[in-house]
């Protein structure tokens, strides 16, 4: 293993990589020898980053709220990627701000199928080839809303709460398998996640100015998989120094 390829010869899954904290990552993993598979919805995107990276990088076009779509795209992977992916980046996300009041059940229920379940069927997934090689690392992206509560982030917060709830459990159930578990909660962090917020007119948000960079956030994740083996970085919480 080269040290400035330490990732040389493994596989990767990256959600949400067609932009914002997901795309940073992917280009990371892929600098350190990884081959990603990039999976989001916007094809253009994903293609244009897959032309960027080379390196073997492929993109899966896929809505994660689809779950029959999300299972065959994540039963492609072998194929497409030479072999089971054995680091997973579960990172694609929803966020929007409302008053509870104005968050319609629909609204909620979408946010929690992003962010929750669609994260769960990821690992569900992939997790028996990982533990059938005792070699593997799921990666979760958290939030600082994984526990913390501010007003306007019901679905969020639920959705994020939860999901490191289900990083927890994995875990507790991955101990000693081979399969390393980790949960990478940052503040905010300048994407397009802010646009239709528009922070930096806005009392009580971070200025866009004043956020973590999306590299930095993959500079952890990738601080966090490139771990000695017999390291577990159970959580990470990332906010600007
Ligand atoms: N930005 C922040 O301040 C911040 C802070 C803490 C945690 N996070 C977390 O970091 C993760 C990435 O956020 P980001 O800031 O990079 O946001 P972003 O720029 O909005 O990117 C979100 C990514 O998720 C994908 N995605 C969203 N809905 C999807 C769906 N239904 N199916 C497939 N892919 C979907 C998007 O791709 P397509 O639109 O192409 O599908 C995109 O690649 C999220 O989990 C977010 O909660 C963000």
């Amino acid at each position: 293993m080269s040290t400035a390829r330490p990732l040389a010869g493994r596989l990767a899954l990256v959600t949400g990589a067609s932009r914002g904290i997901g795309a940073a990552v992917a280009r990371r993993l892929a600098l350190s020898g990884a081959r990603v598979a990039l999976l989001a919805r916007n094809a253009d995107a994903l293609a244009a980053l897959v032309a960027e990276i080379g390196e073997g990088a492929v993109a899966l076009v896929c809505d994660v709220r689809d779950t029959g779509a999300l299972s065959r795209a994540l039963d492609s992977l072998p194929e497409l990627l030479g072999g089971a992916p054995g680091i997973v980046v579960n990172n694609a996300g929803a966020f929007f701000v409302a008053p509870a009041r104005d968050t319609s059940v629909d609204a909620f229920a979408a946010t929690l199928a992003v962010n929750l379940t669609a994260p769960f069927a990821v690992v569900r997934a992939l997790l028996p080839a990982m533990s059938a090689s005792r070699l593997g690392h799921v990666v979760t992206i958290g939030s600082i809303a994984d526990r913390m509560a501010f007003p306007g982030n019901a679905a969020y917060a639920a959705s994020k709460y939860g999901l490191r709830a289900l990083h927890e459990v994995l875990r507790a159930e991955l101990k000693a398998s081979g399969v390393r578990v980790s949960l990478v909660s940052p503040g905010p962090v300048d994407t397009d996640l802010w646009n239709s917020i528009d922070p930096d007119q806005q009392a009580g948000f971070t200025p866009r100015s004043e956020m973590l960079s999306p590299e930095s956030v993959a500079e952890a994740v990738h601080w966090v998989v490139t771990s000695p083996a017999g390291v577990n970085v159970d959580e990470l919480r990332l906010s600007r120094s």
